[in-house]
């Protein structure tokens, strides 16, 4: 399976959603990450489902949509009005995300489970029967811009021993750029979420730097291969 890019609009221009969206995806995006912040749960805050509905029409791809909130359980099923593909509730964000996993799953999207760097991975396995993709944040999340941890890739390689055979995605997020995203995919990274690298330098109106960032981090994701 070829890995998957993610760009997370983080990094794009706020007042420009749309246009951002629709030129990345013209340039190679696999998937959008949505990247939802409560400042509560982490030290920002973004915006909430009435933004990601709003952004909906303008994805043709898979509207990946991580929170970063807690508690999640109640906005579950305004993400999935919204029109999230997957949704993505971190493990620390309440103590019944066994729960949360259901919940999305019966909103009709594919439930993701997020761990903050401080949190062993051995916490996914009682809930590698329910959830469709695990994210292993490679930076503390509520930042676009910081400096990748490298002691998750021991994280990101037990994980993959833990998933065995089962169809369970493996997502990074935080600090992917071509440096490290070889290392992710040779310790068994499946989705690369990336904000600044790809965002850098460009814009929806001469997108084409976009593109190069996308096939840079594709080319050396492959060389971890
Ligand atoms: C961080 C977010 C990330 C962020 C990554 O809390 O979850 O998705 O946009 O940004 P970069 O790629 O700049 O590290
Ligand atoms: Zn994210």
């Amino acid at each position: 399976m070829s890995v998957k890019i993610a760009p997370s609009i983080l990094a794009a221009d706020f007042a420009d959603f749309g246009r951002e969206v629709k030129a990345v995806e013209a340039q190679g995006a696999d998937w959008i990450h949505v990247d939802v912040m409560d400042g509560h749960f982490v030290p920002n805050l973004t915006f909430g489902p009435p933004m990601a509905k709003a952004l909906r029409p303008h994805v043709t791809t898979f509207m990946d949509v991580h929170l970063m909130i807690a508690p999640v359980d109640a906005f579950i099923d305004a993400f999935a009005d919204a029109g999230a593909d997957m949704l993505t509730s971190h493990i620390e964000a309440g103590p019944h995300v066994h729960r949360t996993m259901q919940a999305t799953k019966a909103a009709g999207m594919k439930a993701g489970l997020a761990l903050n760097p401080g949190t062993s991975v051995e916490a996914v396995t009682p809930l590698l029967d329910i959830v469709d993709m695990v994210l292993v944040m490679t930076v503390n999340p509520g930042f676009g811009g910081q400096k990748f941890l490298h002691h998750q890739l021991a994280q990101i390689r037990r994980l993959k021993e833990l998933i065995g055979d089962r169809e369970i995605l493996i997502q990074v997020d935080g600090g992917i750029d071509p440096t490290t995203a070889p290392l992710v995919t040779a310790a068994g990274a499946d989705v690369l979420v990336a904000g600044s690298s790809i965002f850098r330098d460009g814009s929806a109106d001469a997108p084409e730097p976009y593109g190069a960032a996308i096939t840079a981090l594709r080319d050396a994701a492959s060389t971890g291969i």
